[in-house]
């Protein structure tokens, strides 16, 4: 096989886009010139969709406007919901979200409309309806019934409230706010790529919503959050971390929740989180679980010089709030829709048809045989 540098795109610059940039250099993540690690100290999730979707953070009339129609959007078609009912308790969360944003682009009438202006309102639309599909999929798989939105609660306290049947201390609410807002967007990932692959074949912004659910659900990426808390069950106890460690890393199997294919040196998100997830930890009596958290970041630091990314600290923090582990990608996507939106938005404004080369590794070019001498391999056939 040929040597290819850049095999997995790696340092393949693809595009240029105006809605982040991740600066390793500087350890730094933007969302349109302003650090997330500043909009998670003050500002709101629903700042950061309008900040992603349309270019600026929201003067405050345009802030109640977008905070009017979420609370206005939140309930589930009973036709969805019966759709959704229907599908086995054993599927994948992640399966769920992606047959109802199928559903919900299929039943929407704007649904071929490239505007932007049509593409920010399609993100508007999901941004509101997924947090209930997750909290009404969590509950079902519990034997729970479904608990209906409240549009007298701001958007995380109300995803609370349709998940558990109550909302938590202020600190935890803040601390999943700033989960999504960390979440919400990280330039040409996988996920967001995929969802730029398929708006610049001129599809919709669902269908490339799709396929951006379908790319954040593996391990490698957004699945990383459920692998690492799968992880800490695995291993079982601190004093363990060595042994497990010694019987993976010289095989070269990834340890979930570290790395980065772009940060070398940290996630530039994670002292952020971590900030938060201390707080919790006091707040649900999670030391254990912390310190658990560090000792196998100690010793990835030691054995492989690689620190922490975002899902290793979000998968202990939804763990400490009470969410199931299979639930914790679908959290990602409640965030990262706002950036693939953007995405899907800036691609349609400006297309070019995403097609790369590949370099042909297969056999020479060769004559078609004819059928009789077509002999089945698995017969031990040869060919004369
Ligand atoms: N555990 C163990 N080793 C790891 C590792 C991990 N999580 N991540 C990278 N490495 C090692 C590789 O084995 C390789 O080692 P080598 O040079 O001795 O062969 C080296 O670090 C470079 O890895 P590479 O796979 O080239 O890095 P990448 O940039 O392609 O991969 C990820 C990035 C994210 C795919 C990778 O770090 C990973 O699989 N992490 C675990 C999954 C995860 O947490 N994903 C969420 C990302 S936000």
């Amino acid at each position: 096989m040929t040597e290819n540098p850049n095999r997995g795109l790696v340092d393949v610059v693809a595009d240029a886009t105006t809605v982040s940039d991740v600066d390793p250099a500087h350890n730094v993540l933007l969302y349109r010139g302003y650090s997330a690690r500043d909009l998670a100290r003050g500002h709101s999730f629903l700042d950061v969709v309008h900040l992603l979707l349309v270019g600026e953070l929201p003067a405050p009339v345009e802030l109640a406007e977008l905070d009017r129609a979420v609370r206005a959007l939140r309930g589930i078609d009973p036709a969805l919901e019966a759709l959704l009912a229907s599908l086995p308790l054993d599927c994948h969360p992640m399966d769920v979200l992606r047959t109802a944003v199928s559903w919900l682009g299929a039943c929407d009438p704007t649904s071929a409309d490239p505007s932007p202006e049509a593409g920010a309102e399609k993100a508007v639309r999901l941004l509101a309806v997924l947090p209930t599909i997750i909290a009404s999929d969590q509950r079902r798989r519990r034997g729970q019934a479904p608990i209906a939105p409240r549009d007298d609660l701001g958007f995380v306290e109300n995803f609370f409230h349709m998940t558990f049947g109550e909302v938590p201390e202020a600190d935890v609410v803040r601390a999943f706010e700033v989960s999504l807002i960390l979440f919400a967007e990280h330039s040409f990932n996988a996920s967001t790529f995929a969802a730029r692959v398929v708006t610049s074949t001129r599809s919709d912004l669902h269908s490339a919503v799709v396929a951006g659910i379908g790319a954040l659900k593996g391990a490698l990426h957004g699945g990383a959050n459920q692998a690492v808390m799968e992880q800490f069950v695995e291993i079982g106890d601190p004093d363990d971390v060595d042994e497990w460690l010694a019987a993976r890393l010289p095989q070269g199997h990834k340890v979930m929740g570290f790395g980065h294919r772009v940060y070398k040196r940290g996630d530039s998100r994670v002292p952020t989180l971590h900030a938060h997830l201390r707080r919790v930890v006091e707040l649900r009596d999670g030391r254990e679980l912390l310190g658990f958290y560090e000792v196998l970041a100690g010793a990835m630091l030691r054995e492989k010089g690689l620190r922490p990314n975002l899902d290793y600290t979000s998968g202990p923090l939804y763990h400490l709030m009470g969410f199931d582990t299979c639930m914790f990608t679908p959290l990602f996507v409640m965030a990262r829709i706002s950036g693939w939106a953007a995405h899907v938005i800036e691609q349609a404004s400006d297309n070019v048809l995403i097609r790369p080369v590949a370099v042909y590794a297969g056999k020479a070019m060769r004559d078609v045989p004819t059928v009789d001498d077509r002999l089945p391999r698995t017969l031990g056939g040869t060919r004369s």
